[in-house]
């Protein structure tokens, strides 16, 4: 009995897979099996061998069962183990590939220009995307009459009675609006932060125009305040012209030409150097050189004083440029509609 209880183990033990050891526990413990057949030769023992041999039996079968159930419990981890590292999915393979993600050309320009400015020690502001009609026109010295106010138009949302911004009164058109560009940000910042000011505000501007090669409805644009005591338009010129060789290198330098801006008096359009021929004229600059990027100007007085500054005292400048447009000079980009139909062949190259 000792010899089949240890040969039973050994058997056991050497079982390499759960159909193993299944043949294995026939063997064992099948009415053929070793001790299957002295169990079944007990009946003919006499009472005093029946009871040694039957204990001798009962503990063998216990050894080999739990030896067994030991195994099958060893090899069924094993098997787990086995399935779970074939079945791992290795995500840190694509972040050596080529395929690797990034940043959208849009946030990197973005992040880099944020650079550029907190380098010369502008702070980053933020506001909604859904404007009201006080900061998007009203305190940015553009009256509901305003004929500039076409340059701006824009898409009304209708809020219903749901909330206090909007009138929603009577079918009415609501007051909230989708903000046509970056400057109602200026309020916000003006009416919680005392000067002096110096802030950038990146972000998504919406404008009532046909997807064409140069414009798309949704896009972006960066705006900059800076309010402070004895702020001329000598610091307005020489921070555009700092950030442009700061942003582009030496060889790109700023112009301002006079303009209008309801917001600003003065008002300029800047133009950088032709980033693609530096200079030299080619077909983006018209042959010019030069390229516009944006509006500028000193802060109106109405404006300071809707956001309760004493322009007796605080004199500012603001700017504004797109976003989108600067990306698709830097990468010679031909169309602005390559940037957002997110084929990714397109967005990978850059
Ligand atoms: N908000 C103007 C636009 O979207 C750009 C602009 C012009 C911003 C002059 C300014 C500014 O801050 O001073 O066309």
């Amino acid at each position: 009995m000792g010899d089949a209880r240890a040969r039973g183990l050994a058997a056991v033990s050497a079982a390499a897979s759960a159909d193993e050891l299944a043949e294995v526990e026939t063997t064992l413990f099948g009415r053929k099996s070793v001790l299957g057949q002295i169990k079944q030769t007990l009946g003919s023992l006499d009472h005093e061998h029946r009871a040694t041999v039957g204990r001798a039996l009962n503990e063998a079968q216990l050894a080999l069962r739990e030896a067994h159930a030991a195994a099958a419990d060893d090899l069924s981890t094993a098997a787990r183990r086995e399935q779970l590292r074939s079945e791992q999915l290795d995500l840190t393979e694509s972040l050596a590939g080529p395929g690797r993600g990034h940043l959208h050309l849009v946030t990197q320009t973005t992040e880099r220009l944020e650079d550029v400015f907190v380098g010369m020690g502008f702070t980053v502001s933020e506001g909604p995307q859904a404007e009201t009609d006080w900061y998007n026109f009203e305190a940015l010295n553009l009256p509901a009459a305003h004929p500039a106010r076409s340059m701006w138009d824009t898409l009304y949302l209708d809020l219903g009675e749901r909330t206090e911004l909007g009138d929603g009164e009577g079918g009415e058109a609501s007051n909230v609006l989708l903000r046509t560009h970056t400057s109602p940000v200026q309020i916000r910042v003006m009416e919680v932060q005392p000067p002096p000011i110096y802030t950038i505000c990146p972000g998504r501007v919406f404008r009532r125009d046909t997807a064409d090669a140069s414009h798309m409805p949704v896009f972006h644009q960066i705006e900059g305040l800076v309010v402070d005591r004895g702020i001329s338009f000598t610091d307005l010129a020489g921070t555009l012209e700092e950030f442009t060789s700061a942003y582009f290198g030496k060889a790109i330098s700023s112009r301002l030409r006079p303009s209008y801006f309801p917001f600003t008096e003065p008002s300029a359009e800047f133009d950088i150097t032709c980033v693609l021929c530096e200079g030299s004229g080619c077909q983006t600059c018209g042959r010019t050189g030069w390229i516009e990027l944006g509006g500028c100007g000193m802060v109106h007085p109405n404006v300071l004083s809707n956001c309760g500054i004493d322009f007796e005292e605080w004199t500012g400048f603001a700017f504004g440029f797109g976003i989108d447009r600067l990306a698709l000079m830097r990468h010679g980009i031909d169309d602005l509609r390559d940037m957002y139909t997110n084929d990714t062949r397109f967005l990978a190259q850059f």
